[in-house]
């Protein structure tokens, strides 16, 4: 993540739409990308845009058993994401070359992570979990910890996030509707890729 503030997540359906949705990642200035583990063919789809597009620092997401931590790993992922952060997972963590982002919605979880050595957390669902007044409300309780909102997160909202102080970076889908996966729009994702690269500063 080191110096990016963007991050895509991408769901992807048919493993021929991962390398132009990578490509379109790319050239609209986004360098980190999360494939989440929700479809079928997201094992080939990382396969297939490692090999295929070396640019792009790819993570796994949606990650939430023991088994996914190290497929992640297997397939030569950068990092990984869950969306939660359970007992079991953070201690299997532990036995990863590759940092987890766990995700966070709740005091009683970040406090669950830290004693595991973590400070830097996915916060999700953002705009569900309380938003920007949650992590407001979060800055004097964990000085040192730091977050990447994402789950609602949108070009309408983006700015507010990053200005907050514990806002390492920002993450959603938004970037690549499904409709536009499905018509292989891939000038029109690129155009939203810049856009989303140019208002985080990537
Ligand atoms: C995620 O897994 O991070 C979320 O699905 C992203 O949320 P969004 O779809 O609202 O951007």
């Amino acid at each position: 993540m080191a110096g990016r503030r963007l991050v895509a997540v991408l769901t992807i359906e048919k493993s021929e739409d991962a390398v132009p949705l990578a490509r379109a990642m790319i050239k609209g200035g986004i360098r980190a990308i999360e494939i989440t583990f929700r479809t079928e063919k997201a094992f080939e789809c990382i396969r297939e845009i490692i090999v295929n597009v070396p640019e792009a620092l790819v993570g796994a997401g949606t990650v939430i058993s023991k088994e996914q931590l190290f497929k992640a790993q297997d397939l030569g992922c950068s990092f990984v994401v869950s969306p939660g952060a359970t007992v079991s997972l953070l201690e299997a963590a532990d036995e990863l070359s590759i940092p987890l982002l766990p995700g966070i919605s709740t005091v009683s979880e970040i406090m669950c992570a830290m004693e595991y050595g973590y400070n830097d957390f996915k916060f999700f669902p953002a705009e569900l979990a309380g938003g920007m007044p949650f992590l407001k409300s979060l800055v004097a309780l964990f000085p040192s910890a730091m977050f990447c909102p994402t789950g609602g997160i949108g070009v309408h909202n983006i700015s507010d996030y990053l200005g907050l102080p514990n806002v390492l970076a920002i993450g959603g889908s938004w970037i690549a509707p499904a409709a536009l996966i499905r018509d292989k729009h891939w000038l029109k994702i690129e155009e939203l890729a810049r856009e989303a690269a140019t208002l985080c500063g990537d």
